[in-house]
């Protein structure tokens, strides 16, 4: 069940230095790519299905063909590294075994959608990974790889810029992270319709996860098929899973879509740490409705038949829990995330976090009465579809869904 694509050569020694990449494969797209022109690119992912690994699963090439055509204005790629969600880990892999990857497919994507900047914005502090990365960009400036020519001999201009980001989960958001860029506060942006690209300082722009870009020279080298016999229909290719929380082997692995979760719990994850019963999984990291036992034996691990068991598959990290862990306690853990995190530009979300978190705390230290687990819910009502972004909207899926298929511990806590 485990495909590596992306994750070939992190296995390999020194895969992050420029000689090693190079002697494995790294760069080898390029030819093919400046033999074709960059709409034949764009449709080349297109037709490989690639879904943007961020959270969302949009399609990366109906992303890029947003790109206004013909447009005398700077077009900008930004990358995505922001990787601040509680169960996601994956992205700082391919930052730490293969950078050049990464570069490799900033060079395909940025041919494809002309741009000649790309920005890879990257949580400040992940020093390691900036470290590794900054590092990566220098041998390729160096060896001509990337700058006026790429590789010195095509007749593509590039320049790579890491921003590193303050430490703020909005700004992953892709709007906030280009607001963020832009040196304001990082707060997101009304969208004005969903054709259409995004605009930094006026200019277009597409923002992209690094595992999606790290995805493209693959399909650019072998052609679309070559992704798409790996997973499903509407979920073609690979993506890089994560496990944690109290499975024997926590981690991240490469798996076609369309396997089984239960699987990837046993079979790759090693099963449950302390040999207790498994009783829950967050999917995708902490975005996501959580699934109970029951439903994580029936669970698919593909965009759509997560999307059929009302969860979603979000970043791919899984966060297994057993049956010693608490329900209560792991919902005020995840809530004081999310109230921290809250930019506080919408109302409901900045005073609805709180209010939740409150609840909450005052539910474990046995203050609150069962008419408080509904308040939380009336809230989470309120909160949902009345803000700029999806940060509140993911808060609810999970809170809600805890209390919903939980509710019994949340009973039991409350004063009577
Ligand atoms: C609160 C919040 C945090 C996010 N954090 C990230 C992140 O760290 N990395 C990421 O790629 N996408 C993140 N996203 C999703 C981005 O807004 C955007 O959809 C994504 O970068 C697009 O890339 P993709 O199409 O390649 O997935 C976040 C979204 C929200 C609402």
């Amino acid at each position: 069940m485990i495909e590596k694509i992306v994750s070939k050569n992190f296995d390999i020694p020194n895969s992050h230095l420029l000689d090693v990449a190079l002697k494995n494969g790294r760069y080898s797209s390029l030819e093919k790519l400046f033999s074709m022109m960059p709409d034949e690119v764009t449709q080349e992912v297109l037709d490989s299905g690639l879904r943007g690994k961020g959270g969302g699963g949009a399609s990366c090439g109906v992303k890029w063909q947003y790109m206004p055509k013909n447009d005398k204005r700077p077009a900008y790629l930004m990358v995505n590294g922001d990787e601040s969600e509680p169960g996601t880990f994956k992205d700082r892999q391919i930052f730490e075994y293969d950078p050049h990857l990464l570069i490799e497919g900033i060079i395909c994507s940025s041919y494809a959608i002309n741009a000649h900047d790309a920005y890879i914005y990257i949580r400040g502090e992940y020093k390691f990974f900036i470290d590794r990365l900054n590092k990566a960009i220098d041998e390729a400036y160096a060896a001509k790889i990337i700058g006026k020519k790429v590789m010195n001999k095509y007749n593509h201009s590039i320049n790579i810029t890491v921003h590193r980001g303050g430490g703020a989960y909005i700004c992953g958001e892709k709007s906030a992270l280009i607001e963020s860029i832009e040196g304001k506060r990082g707060h997101p942006r009304l969208k004005p319709h969903q054709k259409e690209c995004e605009w930094f300082f006026g200019n277009p722009a597409t923002v992209n996860n690094v595992e999606t870009i790290a995805s493209v020279p693959h399909i650019i080298k072998n052609g679309y098929k070559a992704y798409t016999k790996y997973g499903t229909k509407s979920s073609p290719g690979t993506m890089l899973f994560g496990i944690s929380g109290l499975v024997k082997n926590p981690g991240i692995y490469e798996l076609a879509y369309g396997n089984k979760m239960i699987d990837f719990i046993n079979k790759v994850g090693g099963g449950m740490k302390s040999g207790k019963k498994l009783k829950a999984v967050i999917p995708g990291g902490v975005s996501c409705p959580i699934l109970t036992a029951d439903e994580v034996n029936k669970a698919v691990l593909d965009y759509e038949s997560m999307w059929d068991i009302g969860s979603t598959l979000g970043t791919g990290g899984l966060i297994v829990i057993d049956e010693s862990m608490c329900m209560v306690k792991a919902a005020k853990n995840i809530i004081e995330f999310y109230h921290h995190e809250s930019c506080g530009q919408c109302t409901p979300c900045r005073e609805g976090s709180g209010w939740i978190d409150k609840i909450l705390g005052n539910l474990l230290n046995k203050k609150a009465n069962s008419n408080d687990i509904q308040t939380i819910l009336d809230i989470c009502n309120t909160m949902n579809g009345k803000t700029v972004c999806v940060f509140a909207p993911a808060l609810v899926d999970i809170i809600s869904s805890m209390i919903k298929k939980f509710r019994h511990e949340f009973d039991a806590y409350a004063r009577k």
